[in-house]
This record gives structure tokens, sequence and C-alpha cells, in this order.
């Protein structure tokens, strides 16, 4: 069947974002597991203790996990052990902390959080020693104490090993400790073939919220601490930390439960490279369409296009992708561990049916280059809540 030929109602599979897609089967048969008989609370029961335990085998001897109910809430307590409210948070200007949890960050630790433009949302060390610089004024300005990075980044791209030790390096000479935002670690792991450690922790990341809503789970994210002294200091009285920022669950073993099923015959990363392969299918069929460009590297489960004018507001429907960015008409297409090659086919066939009327109008990028004007974006309320 020619994918031009499926018609718009049989696309059910969204590409809104990864947390769109329902409970992979082996999370679902481990939380119906640990459905049995009563078991203590707050994360005093067999499930946890496993989960805790196989979360220090993969990030390294000595390193500590704690779990927690959301990305935001891990990301909260992770930064509540590090910050004080004198302190700042150096992250990219597309940080989830900074642009995607309402204040949240803010509120909990007191400090503030700094955005910096970064090309993809990767910082380096150069681009933070600039960031520093242009903090002069001692006291009247907050502290850098913290850099936080997201890996894989809020633009799909994934930091290296080398990269993150060196951020690392240069962040503990200055002071500075690393904060990692994981909601995606699995992703940029499976994209390297490497393990969570070689992109976290063994790079010199003191404190990592390791995502699993995002790769198949229900619900979970663990805040994990290094195995180094810095990591052991960061975590003392965390258990208080974690209490007061309502994240400790008192039926922890179906948050544990997950956990376990999915560090268990390497779920986390059957699941991130089944994602990961999808979005490649996906950016290598775009790249054929005329009038489609690809704007960030694709080295997770995320593709990030420019479009022509009338395309791009097919993507606030919440089934195509997520409308990123009205003004450059950047669009965002998220893969799941259960995208299948036929699903994107179908959304290629809708681009492509879609795009016949729109290629007459200019890509962003074109129009950018001031070969076209760009009317003003219309109709910018009509996208429903698509979570990031
Ligand atoms: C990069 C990143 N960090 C953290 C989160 C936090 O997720 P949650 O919605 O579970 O709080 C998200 C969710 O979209 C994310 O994309």
């Amino acid at each position: 069947m020619n994918p031009a030929d499926i018609p718009p109602s049989a696309i059910m599979h969204s590409f809104a974002s990864d947390n769109v897609s329902g409970i992979h089967p082996e999370i679902l048969a481990a939380i119906v597991e640990a459905n049995s008989g009563h078991m203590g609370s707050y994360g005093a029961d067999p499930h946890t203790a496993q989960a805790e335990s196989l979360l220090s085998e993969a990030f390294g001897d000595g390193s500590q996990a704690y779990l927690a109910f959301t990305g935001t809430g891990a990301n909260v307590i992770g930064l509540g052990a590090m910050l004080r409210p004198h302190h700042a948070v150096l992250c990219s200007r597309e940080a989830h902390i900074l642009t995607d949890e309402c204040g949240a960050p803010q509120r909990f630790t007191g400090a503030s959080v700094v955005g910096i433009q970064a090309e993809h949302g990767l910082l380096s060390p150069e681009i933070l020693e600039d960031a520093c610089a242009r903090i002069t004024r001692g006291e009247h300005q907050s502290l850098p104490a913290v850099v936080s990075l997201t890996n894989a980044t809020e633009l799909g791209a994934s930091y290296r090993p080398a990269q993150i030790a060196a951020i690392a390096e240069w962040a503990h000479r200055r002071g500075l400790l690393v904060h990692m935002d994981g909601a995606r670690l699995a992703n940029a792991a499976a994209f390297q073939n490497c393990s969570l450690a070689e992109i976290s922790t063994a790079a010199g990341v003191d404190v990592v919220s390791f995502g699993g809503t995002k790769n198949g789970l229900m619900a979970g994210d663990a805040v994990v601490f290094a195995g180094t002294a810095a990591g052991a200091e960061l975590a003392f009285e965390i258990r208080y930390v974690r209490k007061q920022a309502t994240q400790l669950a008192s039926k922890m073993r179906y948050l544990s439960a997950q956990f376990v099923a999915l560090l268990t015959d390497e779920l986390w990363f059957r699941n991130a490279r089944d994602a990961n392969t999808a979005a490649q299918n996906l950016a290598s069929r775009l790249v054929g369409i005329p009038g489609i460009e690809i704007v960030h590297p694709v080295e997770a489960n995320m593709v990030f296009a420019s479009m022509p004018l009338g395309l791009v507001d097919h993507f606030a429907d919440g089934i195509h992708g997520y409308l990123w960015d009205r003004a450059t008409r950047v669009v965002r297409m998220v893969c799941s561990f259960d995208t299948k090659p036929s699903d994107v086919d179908r959304l290629i066939g809708r681009v492509l049916s879609l795009s016949t009327t729109a290629l007459q109008q200019p890509t962003a990028v074109a129009a950018k280059r001031g070969r076209t004007p760009v009317p003003p974006a219309q109709n910018t309320d009509n996208q429903p809540h698509n979570p990031r």
C-alpha cells in the first residue's frame, strides 16, 4: 500500500511524546506480580531492596538510588540536595528544569536557574566559562554552584562520555557540582551503545535523575547519587528531602518492581534501542521529503524538523507530533519503545499527503534566510497540552 493512501483516521499511534505510550508488558507483569499480599510500606519491602541494589550496580559501586514518582520530583530532590537558596544552577536554555517544571526547582531549593544558549542543548566547558565570566557582581548575583546537563538533551542530542568528563572536570575544579537530568538517559546510552554509568556517574556526574516513565514504566524516576565521597555527602539526609518534596511513596513496592523489571535482561536498553531505531527510520524518511529539514542531531528517540508553514499546524493535534516552535516552524516527533515501522509508515504517508499543498509555502529555515517573508503564526492557543 502506498503510505500516502492511508487515511488520517488510521493514525492512532502518537508521536507527541514518549509519555503518551502505554506501559511495557514486562513492566505491567512486574506490577501485577508485586501485587500480592501485604508488604512493608515506604520502601521496607523486598522489591525496593532489589531495585536499589540493581540501580547501584548500574550506576557504580557505592552509588545510592532513591525512587520518586516523577521526573520533576527526581530533579527537585537531586537539586535540593545540591543547592542552597543563594546558589545558581547553570543549564541550557532549553533545560526542562528551567522551561517545563513550573519553577519547582526554584521554589523547592530557593536557588536561581540560569539558562545558557547552547547549540542542540549541549553545554561545554567553554560555554560555561563564558557564562561564569559574565557573573561578576559578587553577592549581588546568585553564586553558581551546580551545572545541570540533560542527557539526552531536550533537543535530541546526546552527550558523549568525554564531553561529560570535560564538563565535570571543569566544574569540580571550580568548586561546582554536576547534576544530570536523565529523563532519557537510557536513549542516550543506547544510542552510544554504552552503560548508564559511562554517560553519567563514571564520567564525573554527582547526581543523576534516571528516567523510567519515558522508557516503558507506568511511573517512576530514580535519583542516583554517585558512589564517591561527594555523592555520599550529598545523599546525607536525602530521605528527609524526598519526603518533604512529597516524593516518598508509601506503596513503594510498585515503583520498585518496575525498576527491577527495567534493569532485568536489559529491558531499559531494549526499549531505548527500539525507540531510537524508530526515530532513525523516521528521520531518514523525512529527509527525502522536499521542504523538510532535520534541524537537530537524531541521537536519541526524538526528531526535530523544520517544515513548510502549511504543514506545521497539523502537528498541534497531539498525534503527528508536537509543535515545538511556531515561530521557526519546528516540530518534534518522539518515538516510543512500541513505535513500529508501520507507525512510521503511516506518519510519513500523512505528511506526504499534507505536504502536497504545504510545499507551496516556505520552510522556516528558508524563510529565516530571508528568501520569503514568514506571516505571523496563527492560532497559538489551540494546541492540546502535550507534556514534554
Ligand atoms: C528532559 C526532561 N526532564 C524531566 C522531565 C520530567 O518529567 P515529569 O513530567 O515526569 O515530571 C521531562 C518530561 O517531559 C523531560 O523531558
